[in-house]
């Protein structure tokens, strides 16, 4: 029996019953008021099924969303597809991630897709259906605000190459611990080119890179990880050796040039077929690609899930698909930080380390606004324990200079980080650097804080209102302090020690002025403007 024969039945079942009930009532109604009453009903059960049938048709079926934006030139598809299951609509989204309460009323559709494994927050989609469109917004940003989003009907040559494209599932490896490899001691710095330039890096823009950080004093400050994040691939050679694109015309030559200039070098891939911005990943290549990335002399690794999540779904599949690269890395014999990218999926935090991991993202894509660095910042509190020499969480790169933000939220941004033991992986333009931008990234006592030997995260110990206090233990027994405003309006901060569970410091250094206080009371106060922070290194 097909939907449609499914639902006539219980269409005729309906009318059966009605009928026979307004049959049993006809000795007390007149035939004039059976009629219409039968009319009535007939109408109603008619327009019932019309939608139910009709809105059913409509979205049974393959549905593409082509993801192309400033930062993602080459599109990627979105795969939308509704099955009509007796009666029951059904969905997915990539042949993975199932689509839930899907609801069609009219012309209307909702559905949530969750992106995560079970428990991860679940992204609603809702909108219209046209002829051949589902018109959709979508809260896709941290701020919550939607996005359109249009999903067109598959054609059916690309239904046909849907099926013939899709990717045989490999064996993966057998979960196990894989060794420390020493490295990320203390949390990596350098720069990474997406955040500004997103897929359109070429050799010359890297090189002028290279040279600025030089230049500019970053390198000096401790940023020495160059990393060519996504875009740099061109296509596999017959042996399957990922070639760079023709805009690397000589990666070897660059990863020189990098290290010539006293940096390391960075390099970005996926374990799926496809990076994020559609660019040849490392699937089914791992032991391959990590031996090409060693030969350039590549000394950091980036490894963004992406299209795997088309392959692989469970918590287990994906350690053990980053243990199979933690693993082919270690193999190479070079020295290779590894650097998870998997948005904070399946508490990464838990197991990223046994991956041979040095550090993992704990959040998804970082914006160069306020919304964006302060849900992600604060939104850390809780993960301090996972963090420490050689394992990091990764709340990505910073987006200081990038002009989305005043300089007192960017002053924010890096208090933030430096208070959370996080990589500072710079995401600014370092050729062209206002004052402003080199007083927030070259201070180097608010460097050190991040870099502070004993490698502790830091947490949250006071929330008052829109005021936070958080605490980060260094090396030397004191402590670093940032009061963080993240209201609208300026803010008086009195806070006796005490109720930080400090006694009367010896001594309180403001790092951002650089200057020690005068004058140590019980109590320390301070007004924040709006967005803003003070950091003090306090001595217990
Ligand atoms: C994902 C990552 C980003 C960046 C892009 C590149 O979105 O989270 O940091 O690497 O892919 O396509």
């Amino acid at each position: 029996m097909t939907p449609d024969d499914r639902a006539d039945n219980i269409a005729i079942d309906g009318i059966v019953l009605m009928v026979v009930a307004l049959f049993k009532e006809r000795g007390r109604m007149q035939t004039y008021h059976l009629r219409r009453y039968l009319a009535g009903i007939l109408v109603l059960i008619g327009m019932t099924l019309s939608n139910g049938r009709i809105h059913a048709a409509e979205l049974t079926g393959t549905w593409i969303i082509n993801v192309q934006d400033a930062n993602t030139p080459n599109a990627q598809e979105v795969v939308l597809t509704f099955t009509n299951e007796n009666g029951v609509m059904k969905g997915v989204m990539n042949g993975t991630s199932p689509l839930e309460d899907i609801k069609v009323q009219g012309d209307q559709v909702s559905f949530l897709v969750a992106l995560g494994p079970p428990g991860s927050p679940k992204i609603p989609f809702a909108g219209v259906i046209t002829a051949d469109e589902l018109q959709l917004k979508v809260p896709l940003t941290p701020d919550g605000k939607l996005t359109d989003v249009v999903a067109r009907r598959a054609t059916a040559d690309e239904i046909a190459a849907l099926q013939a494209a899709k990717i045989p599932k490999l064996p993966l490896p057998p979960i196990r611990d894989v060794p420390d490899n020493g490295l990320a001691s203390t949390p990596p710095m350098g720069w990474g080119s997406y955040n500004r330039f997103g897929l359109t890096i070429d050799d010359k823009l890297i090189r002028s890179i290279a040279d600025a950080l030089v230049d500019s004093g970053m390198r000096d400050a401790g940023y020495i990880y160059l990393e060519l994040d996504d875009g740099w691939q061109g296509e596999r050679d017959s042996n399957g050796v990922l070639q760079p694109s023709p805009k690397f015309p000589d990666m070897k030559a660059l990863g020189d040039y990098i290290h010539g200039k006293g940096l390391r070098f960075g390099i970005y891939s996926s374990p799926g077929p496809k990076t994020c911005g559609g660019f040849i990943g490392s699937y089914g290549h791992e032991e391959q690609d990590a031996n090409t990335f060693a030969a350039w002399g590549a000394d950091y690794l980036k490894y963004d899930w992406c299209t795997a999540v088309n392959i692989y779904t469970t918590a287990d599949e994906m350690r053990a698909d980053y243990q199979k690269m933690g693993e082919a890395l270690i193999k190479t014999g070079r020295p290779i930080v590894y650097s998870l990218c998997q948005y904070g999926l399946f508490s990464v935090w838990q197991w990223g380390a046994k991956t041979g991991a040095n550090l993992w993202r704990t959040s998804f894509d970082i914006k160069d606004n306020w919304e964006s660095i302060s849900a992600i910042g604060f939104s850390q509190n809780g993960l301090e324990d996972y963090a420490g020499p050689g394992h990091w969480n990764d709340p990505d790169m910073l987006e200081v200079g990038n002009g989305g933000m005043s300089t007192e939220e960017y002053r924010t941004h890096m208090t933030m980080w430096v208070m959370l033991a996080a990589p500072l992986m710079t995401g600014n333009d370092p050729r062209e650097m206002t004052d402003e931008t080199r007083d927030i990234l070259l201070n180097r006592e608010v460097i050190l804080v991040d870099q502070d030997s004993l490698g502790r995260q830091g947490k949250r110990i006071m929330e008052r209102g829109a005021i936070q206090a958080w605490a980060k233990e260094l090396d030397d027994g004191s402590v670093a302090i940032a009061f963080f405003n993240r209201g609208q309006d300026s803010e008086q901060v009195t806070v006796k020690w005490s109720e930080l569970n400090l006694v009367k410091p010896k001594a309180v250094r403001d790092l951002w002025k650089k200057m020690d206080l005068a004058d140590v009371t019980d109590t320390y106060a301070s007004e924040l403007p709006s967005h803003g922070c003070t950091l003090l290194k306090v001595t217990k």
